[in-house]
């Protein structure tokens, strides 16, 4: 690419009400040891109620605060969501209009778990298109408006937030550098994690009872082993494309879905432990708005300092999985 991109902004935003793990026991058969050995999770924020729209824009808020930029100055708004306030208007739209903007660009972007990293390779096109963009990029779910809360194997997984950054073109060697995103995709096991009631597939008539089909369904250990190996090689690709080494890594930022999975990935890559940035112990799987989250929490609390080097690293529904580098 002939233009840089970088990220000015960053914020992030999660609900009040916290669910613990003990808390969860009241819904179903399940115990704080259980859930904090498979899966490292202690507590998730849950909406009460907020919509997915309240959480983007509390998030985008601050990006724009943090970039130092005005709402006005946006020309396209993208959010990765797949738990929208409705099919339509699209969540980016309402989050323009919430933000006071209009006749710009939006769109909502589907990538289930990986749709940050997606949205961000798209604002990276839409930039060397036209180096005068000025890019919201938001990841926000409402992952518990979609989760069943009478199956224990999926309910303790996830929570609800919004992150998001402001990325604009730049000059080479100005903070938040895109240096590159790699995306992938394999429909061939996508069946292993779904949401399939209420599409055009399996369409809800008037009258219907919501079945068990409206919910996450998920083949755990398939979706392990998908998550640690396509993580791990898409890390790989992106690290040798750019004449890298793991070594040169200072932080990696690995979607959040469980820290078996983001302690399996540190090991494969080669990257020590305290360079690898954790906190789904606080925030649960958050699906799209994970990564962002993480990113705007570890620049908050000091975790990525300036010029550091930063992997990212997602995988979810689809399959979908990606990286980015970012030099801060
Ligand atoms: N509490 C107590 N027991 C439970 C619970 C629970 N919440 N959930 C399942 N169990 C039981 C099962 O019933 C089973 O009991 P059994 O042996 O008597 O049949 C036992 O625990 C083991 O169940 P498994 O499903 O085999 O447990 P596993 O070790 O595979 O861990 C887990 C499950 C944590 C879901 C794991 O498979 C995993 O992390 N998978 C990846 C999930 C993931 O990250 N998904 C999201 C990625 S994509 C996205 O972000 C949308």
């Amino acid at each position: 690419m002939s233009t840089f991109s970088h990220i000015r902004g960053l914020g992030f935003h999660v609900p009040e009400r916290l669910y613990t793990n003990t808390d969860l026991e009241k819904f179903v058969d399940t115990n704080d040891e259980w859930i904090t050995t498979r899966t490292g999770i202690k507590q998730r924020h849950v909406v009460e109620d907020e919509t997915c729209l309240d959480l983007a824009y509390a998030a985008s808020v601050k990006a724009l605060k943090d970039a130092g930029m005005e709402a006005e100055e946006l020309t396209h708004v993208i959010i990765a969501t797949f738990t929208g306030d409705m099919p339509i208007p699209t969540t980016s739209c309402l989050l323009m209009e919430r933000l006071g903007i209009k006749n710009r660009a939006a769109m909502d972007l589907s990538a289930a778990c990986s749709g940050f990293v997606y949205a961000v390779e798209v604002a990276r096109a839409l930039i060397n298109l036209d180096p005068s963009a000025k890019i919201l990029v938001c990841g926000a779910e409402i992952l518990t408006s979609r989760v069943n809360w009478e199956d224990r194997s999926t309910c303790v997984l996830f929570g609800d937030g919004a992150g998001a950054v402001v990325m604009t073109a730049g000059k080479d060697g100005e903070p938040g550098k895109v240096i590159d995103t790699l995306i992938r995709a394999d429909g061939g096991p996508g069946m292993n994690l779904t949401i399939k009631g209420g599409g055009s597939a399996l369409p809800y008539r008037m009258g219907d009872t919501i079945g068990a089909d409206h919910f996450v369904e998920m083949q755990g250990r398939e979706i392990y082993k998908h998550a640690v190996r396509s993580m791990t090689s898409i890390s790989n690709e992106i690290i040798e494309k750019q004449g890298l080494t793991t070594e040169d890594i200072d932080v990696l930022v690995p979607h959040q879905a469980n820290m078996r999975i983001i302690e399996a990935v540190g090991k494969k890559l080669g990257v020590p432990r305290e360079k690898v940035f954790a906190n789904v112990d606080r925030f649960g799987n958050t699906s799209a708005a994970s990564i962002p989250i993480a990113l705007a929490d570890a620049r908050e609390s000091g975790f990525i300092k300036d010029g550091d080097l930063v992997l990212l690293t997602t995988f979810g529904g689809g399959l979908t999985w990606g990286s980015s580098l970012i030099q801060f």
